[in-house]
């Protein structure tokens, strides 16, 4: 039975975004005890500090706050834009983290995931995204690490995929040790 509810955030909604593709395969290979719910980032609006102190918060950020903190962990999902995360992310990372005594993101459990087609599997990326997190005090996963390189190479063309066996085994893998951190890290009761 699932206990922890898993927020997916995911850095590309591209049509066949590879990102997607390992979203989808993580959440398909986790221990029966993780339920994932995919967040929608990609039309949040860009964070205001203006609005925030005037009180004009757009509906948006609200509803996804109010995700955010209905979860007991997250699952980040992440290509690399120019050695960096997507300007999608690091918004919702920064709406996500105010006003500051928000409790989205506070003390709870993280993973990140990052794919690249190229050989470094966005190791820029996900360095990026763990800089941002400290702060808002994810707990994020170390090990194993989850760099995805030449992720094409991964996927079934016609049903676009993952179906390559060593990487869904590592994917496994980490999903079955992110369960054990999930299990030790998120808050209780
Ligand atoms: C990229 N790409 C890329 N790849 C990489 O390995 N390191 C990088 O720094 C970058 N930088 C970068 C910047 C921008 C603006 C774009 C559009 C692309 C290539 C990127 O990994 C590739 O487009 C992936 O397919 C994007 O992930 P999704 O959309 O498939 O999930």
């Amino acid at each position: 039975m699932s206990k922890y509810r898993i927020g997916v955030l995911v850095g590309s909604s591209r049509r066949g975004s590879f990102s997607q593709a390992l979203a989808h395969a993580a959440c398909e290979v986790a221990p029966e005890s993780l339920s994932c719910t995919f967040i929608e980032i990609e039309n949040l609006p860009f964070y205001d500090q203006d609005l925030e102190e005037s009180g004009e918060v757009p509906e948006d950020w609200t509803a996804f706050r109010a995700e955010l903190e209905s979860c007991d962990g997250f699952l980040f999902v992440t290509p690399e834009y120019n050695r960096s995360v997507p300007a999608v992310m690091k918004n919702a990372v920064d709406v996500g983290s105010r006003p500051a005594s928000t409790k989205t993101w506070y003390g709870k459990p993280g993973v990140i995931l990052s794919q690249s087609p190229g050989r470094t599997g966005g190791l820029g990326a996900s360095l990026a995204l763990r800089q941002a997190l400290v702060y808002p005090n994810v707990i994020l996963m170390n090990q194993p690490e989850g760099y995805f390189g030449e992720i094409a190479a991964t996927i079934d063309e016609a049903s676009g995929e993952i179906s390559d066996e060593h990487t869904l085994g590592f994917l496994t893998k980490i999903m079955e040790a992110f369960a054990d951190w999930v299990e030790r890290v998120a808050p209780k009761g």
